[in-house]
């Protein structure tokens, strides 16, 4: 909807009504075309202002109608009328002028910001490109290189840098509405035909061929495989070679192509699916909507390795007071400068001041009797943790949270040395903790709602995308990750080798294949957990057949690399090699080819040709499967918390929309060929065997994933 009303009695203010983000609705364009003429007949009206309700100015296109047929008033039509209009209209920006929101802006014939609004067309983050004129009008108001970067990196700008970059004509503190109503008053003298954007040129540069394909290279190899930011860079092109009205129609032919592809679906699922994980549910019925969270001012991290680190910056950063705890005075003392120095290095870049009078660092676990809050982020060592938890019992005050930051131990066994069970929940960040996104919030199966709602909520606090996962081996991530990582080592026994793995994740989209991804988190992490499950040792002894353990295939390889010292980046040397430890630069290493050929002819295993699409198939459809099984299990709520976890805790390429929504683009029927025709050829490997919600989903026709919910059985829920 839009409202009209007649203001200092001859301004016609305009006022999008769409909560949350006045997104642009048919209804809402149907508000806007209406209200436009009715101010432009009106011989009262001598300008116009255009804002939004609730402190928003507009969130774009209204995402939800992508899916369906195009209803009401197209937004070109629409945004050419206004910039036509004979009186100033001007855009007064509060919260967010994005997409559509900025596109209408630029239409208008001036545009006033609040201080504290962000403008940008993060099209591109969605797989499209802004088609309603912002590819043409854009250019031509700030120039190519500048259009160029906004429109690529679909970047929100502060109002500050909006009014640097010439987006904006002015930025106030006070209400902006008011703000714009007093200068259409004294716009109404001047004449417009310069401030209709769509009438003027593209400001000209030298070398413009070499600014395009600098501009092409830097974002094939930013966004491989990514058609967005390409069709982007062509849109802007046609801004800069083309007439406007020839430049439209370039627009909206890219759009066209752009719209009906997977990439688009992909990412526009993902930005739904990652505001849906923040609404998870309880066994009880407890849910987001009805469990509050408790106010949390102070919380103790124990343990400043990596990630005790990384867990305490993330906390001052956002004004949390933090005690961290070591156990010796060295460890205390280099954990304090590191993270002193990295709160200082955030700040700098943010151009804030560092919030160290937020921290204190002890030795004594007794210091921690009145925090509100506790993550244990000791050594992945069960015990360790247990007896830690033991002391917290008895010294922390009786409504402390207990969290521990584990990558897949038993949070419910660790609840169970406390005095405080239902206080207890895991907190899985993911490494480097102050810069990845992810958290996994385990619940245990005594974890109270509010306990849950609490982490959630700080979770969102600290930036985090939380998501809410039950308690087994590895939760939700990791779990997933050893029938992928085991693929890709069966593949090397049966004839790849790291470089042909990786090249084809990463042409899948993947940042980076799984054998550079352990190079660069270190082997050693995995060859512990094997150790720990009993897994190694040597490959022909007489509790295992070569090859099998607990009766079915494994592949040694990963132990045999480690025994050779080779632990990754940090060693110099792992699945590659490089110039030294730390280097990033992998390189083939000719002594892991020999080592494989070694290998393949102690176990008589002749080397066969393995295709891209059978790297792609079993690595990702064994990954998906597990997926399957985490779904049956309730350890996930939605296929969409998988997928967002995947997203953004183990670099799945976006494009794709995250391991389950790949398969369900692929269609459920072929995954369950494939892995069926996978599992005949490897009958030792219980991952490949189809899971019986994949079965039960392909038996029911294969709904859209959105419906997967209603065939979960939901008999036992671990959330
Ligand atoms: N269309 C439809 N729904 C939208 C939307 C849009 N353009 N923008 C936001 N929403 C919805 C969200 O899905 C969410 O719905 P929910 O409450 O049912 O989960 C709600 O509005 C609030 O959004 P959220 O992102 O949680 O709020 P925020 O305050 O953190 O951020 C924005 C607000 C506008 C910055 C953010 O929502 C955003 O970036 N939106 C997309 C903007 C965009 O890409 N526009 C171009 C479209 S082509």
């Amino acid at each position: 909807m839009a409202r009209y009303e007649l203001v200092k009695r001859s301004v016609a203010l305009i006022t999008l009504t769409n909560p949350p983000v006045n997104a642009l609705s048919s209804v809402v364009r149907h508000g806007i075309t209406e209200t436009i003429e009715r101010a432009r007949g009106d011989p009262k009206v001598t300008a116009v202002v255009i804002c939004g309700e609730n402190g928003k100015f507009c969130g774009g296109a209204d995402i939800r109608e992508f899916a369906g047929p195009m209803r009401g008033p197209p937004l070109v039509p629409m945004l050419d009328v206004i910039e036509a209009v004979e009186k100033p209209v001007v855009a007064a920006i509060e919260g967010v002028a994005l997409g559509g929101g900025c596109e209408l802006a630029l239409a208008c014939h001036y545009r006033i910001a609040h201080s504290k609004a962000h403008v940008g067309l993060p099209e591109v983050t969605l797989g499209l490109l802004p088609a309603a004129g912002g590819t043409q009008r854009l250019p031509r108001l700030i120039g190519i290189p500048a259009a160029l970067d906004l429109i690529t990196t679909g970047r929100h700008v502060s109002a500050q840098e909006a009014l640097k970059l010439g987006i904006v004509d002015q930025v106030t503190e006070q209400n902006a509405c008011e703000v714009a109503v007093e200068f259409a008053l004294r716009a109404v003298a001047t004449a417009l035909s310069s401030r209709r954007l769509s009438m003027r040129t593209t400001p000209s540069l030298p070398n413009l061929d070499a600014l395009f394909e600098a501009v092409t290279m830097q974002v094939q190899k930013k966004a491989r495989g990514v058609m967005a930011p390409l069709a982007c860079i062509q849109a802007v092109r046609a801004a800069a070679t083309m007439p406007y009205s020839q430049g439209m129609k370039r627009e909206s032919e890219l759009m066209a192509t752009l719209f009906n592809s997977g990439q688009a679906r992909a990412l526009q699922y993902c930005f739904f699916a990652q505001r849906t994980t923040g609404k998870w549910t309880l066994p009880s019925g407890a849910q987001w909507n009805n469990s509050k969270p408790r106010d949390i001012r102070s919380i103790a991290v124990i343990g400043l390795g990596t990630m005790g680190r990384g867990i305490a910056v993330s906390l001052a950063r956002v004004g949390i007071s933090v005690i961290a705890v070591e156990t010796e005075k060295k460890l205390l003392e280099t954990g304090r400068q590191m993270v002193v120095g990295m709160l200082e290095r955030d700040a700098k870049r943010r151009g804030v001041t560092a919030s160290l009078n937020l921290l204190k660092f002890t030795l004594s676990l007794q210091d921690l009797k009145d925090v509100d809050l506790v993550i244990e982020a000791v050594f992945e060592d069960m015990k360790l943790k247990e007896s830690i938890f033991k002391e917290l019992s008895k010294v922390c005050r009786p409504g402390t949270l207990l969290c521990t930051n584990t990558s897949g131990l038993d949070v419910d066994a660790l609840a169970g040395v406390t005095d405080r069970p239902h206080l207890v929940a895991g907190m899985h960040f993911f490494s480097p903790a102050h810069v990845m996104k992810l958290l996994e919030v385990v619940c245990g199966p005594r974890s109270s709602s509010e306990t849950i709602a609490t982490v959630m909520s700080l979770g969102k606090r600290i930036g985090k995308v939380s998501v809410a996962v039950g308690n087994c081996p590895g939760f939700v991530g990791n779990r997933m990750l050893k029938p992928y990582l085991d693929q890709a080592s069966f593949l090397l026994e049966e004839g790849a080798t790291p470089e042909q793995v990786d090249k084809a994740l990463e042409e899948f989209g993947f940042a980076m294949g799984c054998f550079r991804m352990s190079d660069l988190a270190g082997l050693d992490v995995g060859w512990r957990v094997r150790k720990e499950s009993g897994l190694t040792g040597p490959d022909v002894d007489r509790n295992y057949p070569p090859r099998r353990r607990h009766g079915h295939r494994y592949c040694p390889i990963p132990d045999m690399i480690c025994e050779q010292g080779r632990m990754g980046q940090k060693t110099g040397r792992g699945w590659y090699m490089y110039d030294k430890p730390g280097s990033t630069d992998a390189k083939p290493d000719p002594l892991i080819q020999s080592l494989l050929e070694v290998y393949r002819s102690r176990y008589g295993i002749q080397p066969r040709n393995i295709s891209s699409q059978e790297i792609i198939e079993r690595c990702l459809f064994a990954l998906a499967n597990e997926g399957f099984r985490i779904l049956e299990d309730g350890i996930a709520a939605r296929p969409e918390d998988i997928d967002v976890i995947y997203l953004f805790g183990y670099g799945f390429p976006r494009h794709r929309g995250g391991p389950m929504f790949n398969a369900s683009m692929v269609g459920l029927q072929r995954v369950l060929e494939r892995l069926e025709h996978y599992q005949q050829t490897h009958p030792d490997v219980p991952h490949l065997e189809p899971s019986p919600l994949l079965k039960k989903l392909v038996a029911c026709g294969s709904p859209p994933i959105q419906k997967w919910g209603e065939h979960i059985k939901k008999m036992y829920s671990h959330l």
